[in-house]
């Protein structure tokens, strides 16, 4: 019945029970329960602290919302689709409990500045614990650079054999995207940290209220300064999706070089059996199932994406039940992340690399001819001739199935006589990756400094 409701002044007739249930969010939305209660309780102090509400109501509030927070804990609390969202259900079984005072709460609030201030501070703790997750995966990519610091492997472009390169530096280039994940959530996080609450339903509260007092209470770093802004604006949380989304394209493309490197052609890695799964018809299989969900719930990421940016396109100001939407999307992004986060921490510490096929692969499809033309370089010869000299010795080397390194000194002759007996060094696996030792390459030296490096960081 309408009279039932907290807002049920106004109403004749009783809410139609399908639309009860189709405006709903209290199924999705209950999971703001503790930061509901955290943030009435500090407004119910500021009212106290203002002379707006007597401090005896402060008291009876605080407590009675302690213990509801106890019953929802206990798995006692009885939710109520009739009372719509989290912020009624608490805030009507709280005037069950204690009456008047219960009543007084709402004062100078609305529910508008409410839910904002309820995801916030919901988001920022999310925030903090993607950004664990995130050093816990970097922990794994270090230790397995750390682990498997002599590996070569080749390095691709067009997934075609390139340049001969240390694994343990392919780890790295993952660590540095995981790291830039984490400062992008850093900085989502100081425009996700301010007190909304305050704005009231658009316009601001006619009561002497101390925001201020609020944010310090509740470890805001400052407050919203326009209401209607405050009320109205998700950018916080798109800000925070549109950041997940490239995190999770990160996990992707890592998540699509896991599943080559564990086919049969490859065979560059191996994970552990408690991270796959078998067929139920095919009995020699053993599936990347892991990264293969992971790359396929980035696809689920990017949908959250879009459709709350599709949600909050067009909505004139102030709030409009619209952003009611904004939920199911948020925490949606926040399972999948840590989810994929937490399970690719602990299979990439447990993966075990096959020395010898990365090796053997690196040694194939003339992975230092490059270094054939920078010997040349070195020799005194322009780069686009030396370019030019190895094509002809490549393409002489396929004709005669033989591999660079097996070429005779009377063979490297007939394409370059400025070539010497030195060229053996030079176009080994390890000449090739050491030689790249400028900031950012592939040489020994330069991947130990890195690791270093980040491990200072740490
Ligand atoms: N459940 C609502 C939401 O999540 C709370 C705000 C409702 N405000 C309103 N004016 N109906 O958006």
């Amino acid at each position: 019945m309408s009279k039932d409701k907290l807002w049920g002044g106004r109403f004749a007739q009783p809410t139609n029970k399908f639309v009860e249930e189709f405006t709903a969010s209290i199924d999705f939305d209950k999971r703001l329960y503790s930061q509901d209660i955290r943030g009435s309780i500090a407004h119910a102090s500021m009212l106290g602290k203002q002379g707006i509400i007597p401090s005896d109501d402060v008291v009876a509030i605080t407590a009675g919302l302690k213990e509801i927070l106890a019953q929802i804990e206990a798995g006692e609390f009885d939710f109520s689709v009739s009372l719509e969202d989290i912020h009624m259900n608490i805030e009507s079984r709280l005037s069950a409990k204690i009456g008047e005072a219960g009543k007084r709460l709402h004062t100078g609030r609305s529910r508008n500045d409410q839910v904002a201030l309820d995801i916030r501070l919901y988001l920022r703790d999310e925030i903090v614990a993607v950004a664990a997750y995130l050093d816990a995966l970097v922990d794994s990519l270090l230790f397995q650079a750390e682990s498997n610091i002599n590996v070569i492997m080749p390095g691709y472009t067009h997934l075609q054999t390139a340049q001969p390169i240390l694994f343990s530096h392919h780890m790295l280039a993952y660590v540095e995207m995981f790291k830039r994940d984490k400062a992008r959530m850093a900085d989502c996080l100081k425009r996700v940290n301010v007190l909304p609450l305050g704005a009231g339903a658009l316009a601001g509260t006619t009561f002497p209220i101390d925001r201020e007092y609020v944010a310090e209470l509740l470890e805001f770093d400052g407050v919203t300064r326009n209401s209607l802004d405050s009320v109205s604006d998700r950018d916080f949380a798109l800000e925070f999706i549109s950041a997940s989304s490239i995190l999770m394209m990160h996990l992707s493309r890592f998540s699509e070089e896991l599943i080559i490197w564990s086919t049969s052609e490859f065979k560059f890695v191996d994970l552990s059996d408690g991270f796959c799964t078998g067929s139920s018809i095919m009995p020699q299989k053993k599936n990347p199932d892991v990264p293969e969900l992971v790359r396929g719930k980035t696809g689920r990421v990017y949908g959250n994406l879009m459709a709350l940016l599709t949600v909050m396109k067009a909505l004139p100001l102030a709030y409009n039940k619209d952003m009611q939407e904004d939920k199911e999307p948020l925490f949606d992004t926040i399972d999948t992340v840590k989810g994929s986060l937490k399970i690719f921490a602990d299979m990439i510490r447990e993966m075990k690399v096959n020395v010898a096929n990365m090796r053997g692969a690196a040694a194939k499809g003339f992975s230092t001819a490059t270094d054939v033309a920078d010997y040349l370089v070195r020799k005194g010869m322009a780069f686009r001739d030396a370019h030019e000299v190895v094509g002809k010795s490549v393409a002489y080397c396929l004709s005669h199935n033989k591999d660079l390194p097996d070429l005779t000194m009377e063979e490297w002759h007939g394409f370059s006589t400025m070539i010497g007996e030195d060229i053996y060094d030079s176009i080994t696996l390890e000449a090739s990756v050491n030689a790249r030792r400028a900031t950012g390459g592939t040489a020994l030296e330069r991947v130990k400094a890195e690791i270093a490096r980040l491990k200072a960081e740490r």
